[in-house]
């Protein structure tokens, strides 16, 4: 299985699940279905999207090397923000889901594809689009927007302490004209020397590179727009979770269970977030700012 993205708090997701034969669960971030796989194996059907074709041809491959029969899973483009829309279109409108998982972000098939541009590391054209045919990268924004709209961007979805100075640096520098992921890595480098920091554990652009990533992909309203038809598609008793890797995302979970609970939909199940065990983020360190959330709907005979 080398070279799959290794799925991020696997034993805490089937323990949440508790998979049943037979039952119909929701993918909703399929990329290389390493959460799907095991749920398959357990006995459990899979309806996976993907706004990434990559994704959804990789993870059919894999489970038709498992030799899953393949009535057990429908695999489907589309972004989650159109969930009911999806389900409606691809036959599942009488399916109630038993559960539904959101692990938001990038796979590490995309975050490793240099040319799509979300590594700091891998040199790579500022791209950043998951779903390739969106009409704007990463460049359009930093090319587009003025310098107000891009202090309000790392400000608000990179929580960038150093904004104006990146901001300010971005728009002088536009002759020049920044092209790829790792002049974007220098440029917000040199602002932090320039403000004296010089070493650092995690590299100085991380934050910028998140806010750009958050905006190309409209990650925020895509997860507060999902929620609502998850709850809706998903059986009474079915746990919908969602793994997130920043702190904006989660706030936007945590808010919305809390917001349910208190209609009386259903449980919080994760009164705090689950994060991994010290084992998982040694062997994989992309797990380190995971954090999962759990929610379980109603039963009629209870919530009566
Ligand atoms: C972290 S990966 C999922 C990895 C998967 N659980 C596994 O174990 O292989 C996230 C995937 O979700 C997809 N994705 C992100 N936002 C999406 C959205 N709004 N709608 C549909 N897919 C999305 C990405 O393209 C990526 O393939």
């Amino acid at each position: 299985m080398e070279g799959y993205h290794e799925p991020v708090l696997l034993k805490e997701v089937l323990d949440a699940l508790n998979v049943k034969r037979d039952y119909w669960y929701l993918d909703a971030t399929l990329g290389d279905g390493g959460h799907s796989l095991k749920i398959l194996k357990l006995g459990g059907n899979i309806l996976g999207l993907d706004v990434d074709s990559k994704a959804l041809e990789r993870a059919k491959k894999r489970f038709e090397r498992c030799s899953i029969d393949i009535s057990r899973y429908k695999l489907k483009l589309g972004n989650f923000r159109d969930l009911e829309r999806l389900i409606k279109d691809n036959g599942f409108e009488d399916v109630k889901f038993a559960g539904i998982l959101f692990d938001l972000g990038v796979s590490s098939l995309q975050f490793e594809s240099a040319q799509r541009g979300f590594s700091i590391r891998n040199e790579g054209s500022l791209d950043m689009r998951m779903d390739p045919t969106l009409s704007v990268s990463a460049l359009d924004l930093i090319n587009g927007l003025n310098k107000g709209e891009l202090y309000e961007l790392f400000n608000k979805l990179g929580e960038e302490k150093f904004s104006k100075a990146i901001s300010d640096t971005l728009v002088s520098s536009r002759e020049v004209g920044i092209k790829t992921t790792k002049e974007l890595a220098e440029l917000v480098e040199d602002v932090y020397r320039k403000h004296g920091i010089r070493k650092w554990k995690i590299h100085p652009a991380t934050k910028v590179f998140q806010a750009l990533r958050i905006a190309v992909n409209d990650e925020l309203n895509s997860i507060r727009e999902a929620l609502p038809q998850a709850l809706e598609v998903l059986d009474e008793g079915g746990k919908v979770i969602v793994i997130s890797f920043h702190s904006l995302e989660d706030r936007i979970v945590k808010n919305t269970f809390k917001d349910w609970e208190d209609q009386g939909f259903g449980k919080i199940i994760t009164k705090k977030p689950v994060t991994p065990s010290e084992d998982e983020t040694t062997m994989n360190p992309r797990s380190r700012s995971s954090k999962m959330r759990v929610f379980r709907k109603n039963r009629m005979s209870t919530s009566l």
